[in-house]
């Protein structure tokens, strides 16, 4: 698919992967929005050439209205990027308040936001939803009760909208990426193999979009690693991950 000229909204676009895309995006000629809730590295990152519009998913009615100023503006959106995210690790006690936190953005935010996009992708019976999961939810890790847990669940609301969407003209992509260097892992101090920098993240999801590529998953070697952690039988999987003592 041709990139150039699309209608593009990235949201979670102030940093990270979402910046790195939005950037890559532009530089292959496509028209690109961005959200996320600060105003001022949002403005840094669209600079002249794309459009900022400051929103946090948390809240339906910012969602709406952002999603109305980004398809006035754009005239129309072809294609929506959900890159929006939380992660903090989790303690050996068990944090509700943290769970409920990456609900609230990783799982609610990403609902609000298909809320706006589908109906709107529907009447023009066409469009491109691209959700951004991770391979932290293809098995359980401890530290990543709440973050895993949420990345699972986009997993699977993205296939099942993937088929329910098809006869509507409307692509569902997931993006499953490995460990990048980014705002959100520089705060983790555990090893982060075959990490790779958000601008490589941002090309890889950008020819994934352009291949129409159902899932996008990388660098190649953690999307073997994770496929073959799959695999691994359950309690093999648990004793191979207790920590020794
Ligand atoms: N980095 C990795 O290793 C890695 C690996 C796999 C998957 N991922 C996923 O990739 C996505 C991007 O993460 P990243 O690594 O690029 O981290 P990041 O640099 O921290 O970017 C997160 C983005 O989400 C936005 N955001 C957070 N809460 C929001 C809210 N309530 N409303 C609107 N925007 C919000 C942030 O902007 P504001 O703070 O300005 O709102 C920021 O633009 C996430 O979904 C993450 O789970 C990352």
């Amino acid at each position: 698919m041709e990139l150039a000229g699309r209608r593009i909204w990235v949201v979670g676009a102030s940093s990270g992967i979402g910046a790195a895309l939005a950037r890559e995006l532009c530089k292959r000629g496509a028209n690109v929005a961005v959200s996320a809730r600060r105003a001022d590295a949002l403005r840094e990152v669209a600079g002249e050439w794309m459009t900022a519009v400051p929103c946090d998913i948390t809240d339906p009615d910012q969602v709406k209205k952002a999603a109305e100023a980004v398809a006035a503006e754009l005239g129309g959106i072809d294609i929506a990027v959900l890159s929006a995210g939380y992660w903090a690790q989790m303690g050996s006690d068990f944090d509700v308040e943290s769970f409920n936190r990456h609900l609230a953005v990783n799982l609610t935010g990403m609902a609000n936001c298909l809320g706006e996009l589908i109906p709107r992708m529907k009447a023009q019976k066409a469009g491109m939803i691209v959700g951004i999961s991770s391979v932290a939810g293809y098995r359980g890790l401890p530290g990543s009760e709440a973050y895993g847990a949420t990345k699972a669940a986009q997993i699977n609301l993205l296939e099942s909208l993937r088929v329910r969407l098809r006869p509507d003209g409307i692509d569902v992509l997931t993006v499953c990426p490995g460990f990048v260097e980014t705002e959100m892992t520089e705060q983790n101090s555990f090893p982060m193999p075959f990490i790779v920098s958000a601008e490589e993240a941002g090309r890889a999801i950008a020819d994934g979009i352009a291949n129409r590529s159902a899932r996008i998953v990388f660098p190649w070697q953690m999307s073997l690693l994770m496929r073959l952690a799959k695999v691994v039988p359950d309690r093999l999987w648990s004793i191979a991950l207790t920590p020794r003592s």
